[in-house]
C-alpha cells in the first residue's frame, strides 16, 4: 500500500476540520482501511477528540518539530486509527521553523517514511494559513474544504485557494484542491441551501460526496473518545461521511446510503438544480 495524504484545511475556525477528519477516519477504517491522523492544530483538538488529554502527552508534533523525536515515535493508537498527537506546545511551532532550513517540507519529509505503513493519512489543519498549513499542504496528495453552510464565507475560501495556488507553485506541483465538503448543512432552511450552491457555482470545487447534515449528536460526540460512527448512530450526517470516504477510496456508493444521508438525486437537483443547469 502507499498512502494518499489528504489535509483538511480551512482557515476559518469551527467549519467542521476536526470533525471531518475524526469521522471520514473512522469510516475510512470501516472499509478495512488503515489509518494514520495527524493532528496539526495547536488546540489539540482531534488530540482531545480521540480520548487523550493533549497536555499529558509526551512525546507530540512539537517535539518533531524541534527535532526530539520522529513522527513514527509520536504515534499513539486509539481503536479506530492511529494518530499523531498535538497539544499548545504547538503554537511556538510557528516560530522554531522559521530559522529552519527547508521548513515547509519537515512533515513531507517525515510523512515519507510511513507511506507503506498505511491507506489513508489525514491531516487536521490549525485555523490558519501559516507555516503548519503550509507543511501540511506541502506534504499532500489532496486538499478537502469543509466549508460550514450557514454563513457566507466566500472570501475565506478565495484566500485559501490562493495559498493552494501557491504551494503548488513552490512546494508542491502535485497538490490537487479535492473539493468542498459542505458541513452542519441545514435541508430545512433555504440559507444553507443557497449557501452550497452559490459556493459550488463561484469556485472551481465539485462537491465531494453528499452535505454533512446538522445533528447535535456531532457535538456530543468526542466525550467517550468514539466517533459518532463507531457509535453505530445512523443520523444522516454519519451516512454522508461514509459516503465521502467511499468516494475518496474509490469504493462504489450503494444508494441506501445516498438515502441515509438525505441526498437522493430529487433532493440534489432541488439544491442544485439552479447550479448545473
Ligand atoms: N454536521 C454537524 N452538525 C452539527 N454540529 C457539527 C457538525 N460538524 C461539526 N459540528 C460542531 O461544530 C463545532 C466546530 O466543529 P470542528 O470540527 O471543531 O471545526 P474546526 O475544526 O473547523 O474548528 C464543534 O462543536 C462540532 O461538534
Ligand atoms: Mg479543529
Amino acid at each position: 500500500m502507499t498512502a494518499t495524504i489528504r489535509a483538511v484545511a480551512n482557515q476559518k475556525g469551527g467549519v467542521g476540520k476536526t470533525t471531518t477528519v475524526q469521522s471520514l477516519a473512522a469510516a475510512l477504517s470501516e472499509l478495512g482501511r488503515a489509518v494514520l491522523v495527524v493532528d496539526s492544530d495547536p488546540q489539540g483538538s482531534l488530540t482531545f477528540s480521540l480520548g487523550f488529554e493533549p497536555d499529558e502527552l509526551d512525546p507530540t508534533l512539537n517535539d518533531v518539530v524541534t527535532g526530539r523525536a520522529t513522527l513514527v515515535d509520536t504515534i499513539l493508537q486509539h481503536e479506530e486509527v492511529d494518530l499523531v498527537p498535538a497539544n499548545i506546545d504547538l503554537a511556538g511551532a510557528e516560530v522554531t521553523l522559521l530559522s529552519r532550513t527547508g521548513r515547509e517540507y519537515l512533515l513531507r519529509g517525515e510523512l515519507a517514511d510511513l507511506l507503506e505503513s498505511y491507506d489513508d493519512i489525514l491531516i487536521d489543519c490549525s485555523p490558519s494559513l501559516g507555516v503548519l498549513t503550509i507543511n501540511a499542504l506541502t506534504a499532500a496528495d489532496e486538499v478537502l474544504v469543509p466549508v460550514q453552510c450557514e454563513t457566507l464565507s466566500h472570501r475565506g475560501v478565495a484566500q485559501l485557494l490562493e495559498t493552494i495556488d501557491d504551494v503548488r507553485r513552490l512546494t508542491n506541483r502535485s497538490l490537487t484542491p479535492r473539493g468542498l465538503i459542505a458541513t452542519m448543512f441545514d435541508g430545512r432552511t433555504n440559507h444553507s441551501k443557497e449557501v452550497l450552491a452559490d459556493l459550488l457555482a463561484r469556485y472551481d470545487l465539485p462537491l465531494v460526496g453528499a452535505p454533512v447534515r446538522k445533528s447535535v449528536r456531532f457535538a456530543e460526540a468526542p466525550a467517550g473518545g468514539q466517533s459518532l460512527l463507531a457509535g453505530g448512530t445512523q443520523v444522516p450526517g454519519a451516512a454522508a461521511y461514509r459516503i465521502i470516504a467511499r468516494e475518496l477510496a474509490d469504493e462504489p456508493i450503494p444508494d441506501d446510503l445516498w438515502e441515509k444521508a438525505r441526498w437522493t438525486d430529487v433532493q440534489r437537483d432541488a439544491v442544485l438544480g439552479a447550479v448545473h443547469g
